[in-house]
């Protein structure tokens, strides 16, 4: 049985747990203010809050897209839906919008009143116009036009510069920006956790096992809808926890971009760190979308994957059946296009690689048809250990959207090795990563076009890792 809050009622349904939400929202329970229009993750307009508790009690509101997110990764959940948001008379973001004149045929308006009113729930210091701006990148409006839109984010932007000492909710109530029932949502929250404690996870069958859902609803909409037999690693809480331990870093297999974006040891370890996520989708695909996911999902432009293999990461996998738990190198995973060294009953339970030190630098180039909220067309990591002299210690390169699967160049790391980065050295790593790589031509570029940007990527990689040069 799957139970949640769905905004202030409990709602219980003994559905498939692979239902969709946006499904469930409407035919069901007949809200009909959150909308289906790509049902893809690509519009925004099935947009709902997902509230989950903290381990100090709070609780923690993060957008996603309902056409995309099961109905047992609500489990224990606060869902938020438009209606959800209202009060008597317009609430200060549906004023904004009024205003300015931001909705025209209005299809798209729930979503952006949901994605901001998580931008309003946000327990961040000081909320900016640009963090407004964030929390609605995943939202697309077609006929207003995005200047009126942005001017009422601007509006909401400068009423949240107001908030003092209170919590983002209590100035949420007491500001008419959202209705009085989510002052008692953490006290409700903990009451069905409680009482949802003794309810399994469902007992995972091999290859039933849902991160965010991301590529599953996508390729396999029909058939994932009808499942009752699906695990999902976001329910389990050991399986959403980033660690550092010495200079390691462990990942359970549940955490999500935004888990890894807001993370104080990514922050700490990667400069740049918020540049390089915010080329990853969406706001609400971030907040669903799992790392292990991507590896799992082996598309051959997976950003993670790319990263991470650049990184050496290495996963542990853990078993639903008879295979023995063991450990193995992500640069050893991909065998071919979507085969993998993983058993069926395996699963991914960790992931951890060493975090970098002064001596390492990383970097992370990202190709797509627009600069934002697309995938690449070409992608590429490196990760460079650097001895004090400077030559280069250890190297790790891996290439996105040039093979047929998330590629790691082993040859071409290893002559970086015991050589001093030069504009020499970058030709001849150019040169010889053509030799490692096999692109094909597709609606996202031409085999030509790909080795260009690869060899421009590269030389990207050269630029911010040793402007001096
Ligand atoms: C609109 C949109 C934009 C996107 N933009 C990008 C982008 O910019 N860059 C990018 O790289 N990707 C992008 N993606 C793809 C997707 O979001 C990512 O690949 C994401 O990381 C997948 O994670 P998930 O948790 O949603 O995977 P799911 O869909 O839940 O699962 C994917 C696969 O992994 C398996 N799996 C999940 N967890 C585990 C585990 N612990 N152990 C074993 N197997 C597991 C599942 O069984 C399934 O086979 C986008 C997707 C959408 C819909
Ligand atoms: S319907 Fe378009 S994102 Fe869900
Ligand atoms: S108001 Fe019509 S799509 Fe946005």
């Amino acid at each position: 049985m799957i139970k949640f809050l769905l905004n202030n009622n409990i709602v219980s349904t003994l559905l498939p747990a692979g239902t969709l939400l946006l499904d469930f929202v409407r035919y069901h329970q007949h809200l009909h203010g959150t909308k289906i229009g790509c049902r893809e993750g690509d519009c925004g307009a099935c947009t709902v809050l997902v509230g989950s508790l903290n381990t100090q009690g709070q609780v923690v509101y993060r957008s996603a897209t309902s056409c995309l997110m099961p109905i047992g990764n609500a489990q224990g959940k606060h869902i938020v839906t438009v209606e959800g948001t209202n009060i008597q008379g317009l609430n200060f973001i549906q004023q904004a919008f009024s205003n300015e004149g931001a909705s025209q045929c209005g299809f798209c308006t729930p979503g952006f009143m949901v994605s901001l009113a998580g931008f309003c729930l946000q327990a961040n210091e000081e909320p900016t116009y640009e963090q407004g701006i964030d929390a609605v990148n995943g939202n697309i409006c077609r006929c207003t036009g995005y200047k009126s839109i942005e001017r009422a984010i601007g509006t909401i932007a400068n009423k949240l510069t107001t908030r003092q000492q209170e919590s983002a909710v209590d100035f949420a109530v007491n500001n008419q920006i959202l209705p009085e029932y989510f002052k008692r949502i953490p006290d409700k929250l903990m009451a069905l956790q409680t009482e949802l404690s003794v309810v399994p996870n469902n007992p995972a069958s091999p290859m039933s096992i849902v991160g965010g859902g991301t590529d599953l609803y996508v390729q396999k909409h029909d058939s994932m809808t009808e499942r009752n037999d699906l695990y999902f690693a976001q329910r389990e809480s050991h399986l959403s926890e980033i660690a550092q331990v010495n200079d390691l870093c462990f990942l359970g297999s549940g955490t999500t971009v935004t888990d890894i974006a807001e993370s104080p040891i990514f922050k700490a370890h990667f400069e740049e760190w918020q540049a390089v996520i915010k080329l990853v989708s969406s706001t609400p695909i971030r907040n669903m979308a799992t790392l292990a996911g991507n590896f799992i999902n082996a598309s051959p432009i997976g950003d993670f994957s790319i990263l991470f293999l650049a990184l050496d990461a290495q996963l542990q996998f853990a078993s639903m059946g008879n295979t023995q738990a063991r450990q193995l190198p992500l640069r050893k995973l991909y065998k071919g296009y979507k085969q993998l060294d993983k058993q069926p009953d395996e699963y991914v339970e960790r992931i951890f690689f060493q975090l970098p030190d002064a001596q390492t630098k990383v970097n992370f180039e990202k190709v797509c048809k627009r600069t934002h909220l697309d995938i690449a067309s070409v992608n590429t990591a490196i990760c460079l250990h650097l001895h004090s002299d400077g030559t280069i210690a250890k190297a790790g390169l891996s290439a996105g959207g040039v093979a047929p699967v998330p590629a790691f160049l082993p040859k071409t790391s290893a002559y970086m090795e015991g050589k001093v980065p030069s504009r020499q050295l970058l030709n001849e790593v150019c040169a010889l990563a053509q030799t490692e790589i096999a692109p094909i031509g597709d609606v996202r570029g031409s085999v030509a076009y790909k080795r260009l940007l690869l060899d421009q990527l590269i030389e990207a990689h050269f630029i911010k890792l040793f402007p001096k040069l």
